[in-house]
């Protein structure tokens, strides 16, 4: 499913759409260049998921996984900074992938061994100073029928 966005807040619309139909154990993998806006596609996310609107999404470029509480735990990784496996295994990423929580992933080629089977892959491509595109799959079929049900 593709979708087009023409400002940041697009795009957090369009994350909130996505985040109202994930559920616990869901992962989201973000694919795309620096500023492209997978920041602010969480934001959207962490609006769905339930996070409160006062708490503000940003970057956990410093931190590498941020934690959010809304219906379930989201977190927030952001891997730019790891360069290999056994970084992530040393970190204890791997702990919060359980089917309690929502993940969202910035820079999943980083560790791609580690996304579950069925994970969520968005890939959001630069196509003007203000226009994106955002290209949601995943092989989960439930998912994908929820995705198609919710006209996001
Ligand atoms: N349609 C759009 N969607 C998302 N961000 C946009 C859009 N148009 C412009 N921007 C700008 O692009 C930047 C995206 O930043 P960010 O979400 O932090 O990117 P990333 O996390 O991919 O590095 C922000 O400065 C934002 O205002
Ligand atoms: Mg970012």
């Amino acid at each position: 499913m593709k979708y087009l966005s023409n400002s940041d807040i697009e795009t957090v619309d369009i994350g909130k759409r996505l985040g109202l139909i994930l559920s616990r154990g869901d992962v989201v993998a973000l694919s795309g260049v620096l500023g492209s806006g997978k920041t602010w596609f969480t934001k959207g996310i962490g609006l769905g998921v339930g996070v409160d609107p006062d708490e503000v999404i940003v970057s956990p470029s410093f931190s590498i996984v941020n934690e959010y509480e809304g219906r379930c735990l989201l977190y927030h990784m952001d891997l730019y900074r790891l360069d290999s496996y056994s970084d992530i295994i040393s970190a204890g990423l791997d702990d919060y992938f359980n089917d309690q929580s929502v993940v969202v992933v910035e820079w999943p080629e980083r560790c791609p061994d580690m996304l579950p089977s069925g994970y969520i892959n968005v890939r959001i491509e630069i196509l003007g100073e203000n226009e994106r595109s955002l290209e949601i799959n995943s092989d989960d079929p439930d998912f994908l029928k929820k995705l198609t049900d919710s006209i996001l």
